[in-house]
């Protein structure tokens, strides 16, 4: 595998819950290149389980043996449980927690977690005061642009100035909009005179040409971070890279990984229901790296057994 150009692009693998875990991660940086750094998804530090040792079984070193720097991050809105469980993380080895401000799921939201905390800075403002002066590891955010409106972030964002922040992720959607519309590059912008804090961009980077096109629009921006466009097309990273890749080489790169994540997880998980939900949460994604195969993934959706899922997987990826 080729390296690299010197500058390039400094990119993170989104959190995504269900498909982004430590073993994908694991098989992920097993077979492809181009991600410089990771973000887990979400802990939830509830208070009955901050002590509990499965609360942390997806960041456990022993568990992340890529030798990519892991970034772990919490979803909650008490100052003493994210207290409690970053003092913990830090005891793992890590010198980096993440605060989630961008979860939209309404469940999530109405407990003002998440996008659901953006509305109300002075509450997000006395977290951080009793967190930051106590924090062990250093704090990033992760947010959206606001939960209903583009105008809370136009509120918190100067507010978040004061603290020693190692940076922020904006993902320039509206909590309000789930995953719908587009993500707005162009309010994304409009905030970066509002922050004296390192920016990350993160929202719909799907190929090449719109990583090519956010650049243009977005030239003071070196750190991004990929998601769905990693899972859709893994190969992603390395494309934005300028590393080449052999045009014959592609599908068969595609195969293994799809077959080694498979293994990994049929060893890892409890059962076919499991394994196959899990695979499930991957296929809506990674079926862009087959176009002319989009039909398959109502077969795979469907299959009830592994040897059903086998056989709808045999119809989209190559074998030879
Ligand atoms: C299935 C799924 C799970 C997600 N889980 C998390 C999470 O745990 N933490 C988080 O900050 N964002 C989470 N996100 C949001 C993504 O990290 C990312 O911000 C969003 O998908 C936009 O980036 P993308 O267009 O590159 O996917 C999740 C998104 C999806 C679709």
């Amino acid at each position: 595998m080729s390296t690299p150009a010197p500058n390039s692009p400094f990119i993170y693998m989104a959190p995504l819950r269900g498909i982004t875990d430590a073993l994908f991660r694991r098989v992920y940086t097993r077979h492809f290149s181009g991600v410089d750094a990771v973000l887990a998804p979400f802990i939830i530090p509830h208070p009955q389980a901050i002590q509990s040792k499965k609360l942390l079984k997806d960041i456990i070193p022993e568990a992340n043996v890529s030798g990519l720097k892991l970034i772990p991050q919490l979803l909650n809105s008490s100052a003493d449980d994210f207290l409690a469980v970053a003092a913990r993380i830090h005891d793992l080895g890590y010198d980096e927690v993440n605060w989630n401000l961008g979860c939209p799921a309404p469940m999530v939201a109405k407990k003002k977690r998440g996008s659901g905390l953006l509305p109300y800075p002075d509450e997000i403002e006395s977290l951080l005061e009793k967190v930051m002066p106590r924090l062990k590891p250093r704090l990033s955010i992760k947010m959206r642009l606001g939960y209903r409106d583009y105008e809370e972030s136009m509120e918190l964002l100067p507010r978040l100035n004061k603290y020693p922040l190692a940076e922020i992720i904006i993902h320039p959607r509206l909590g309000t909009q789930l995953y719908k519309g587009k993500a707005s590059p162009e309010h994304f912008s409009s905030r970066m005179d509002h922050t004296r804090h390192t920016l990350v961009y993160n929202g719909d980077i799907v190929s090449l040409e719109s990583f090519t096109e956010l650049q243009e629009k977005l030239p003071g921006i070196d750190r991004w971070m990929i998601g769905r466009g990693l899972v859709a097309d893994p190969l992603l990273p390395e494309k934005i890279k300028g590393i080449k890749i052999p045009e014959e080489q592609k599908q068969k790169r595609l195969t293994l990984f799809h077959d080694e994540l498979y293994a990994a997880m049929k060893e890892n998980l409890s059962g076919p229901g499991h394994l196959l939900g899990r695979m499930k949460q991957v296929w809506p994604y990674f079926i862009d790296s087959f176009p002319e195969k989009k039909k398959q993934l109502k077969k795979i959706i469907k299959a009830s057994t592994e040897t059903k899922y086998l056989e709808a997987v045999e119809a989209v990826i190559s074998k030879e």
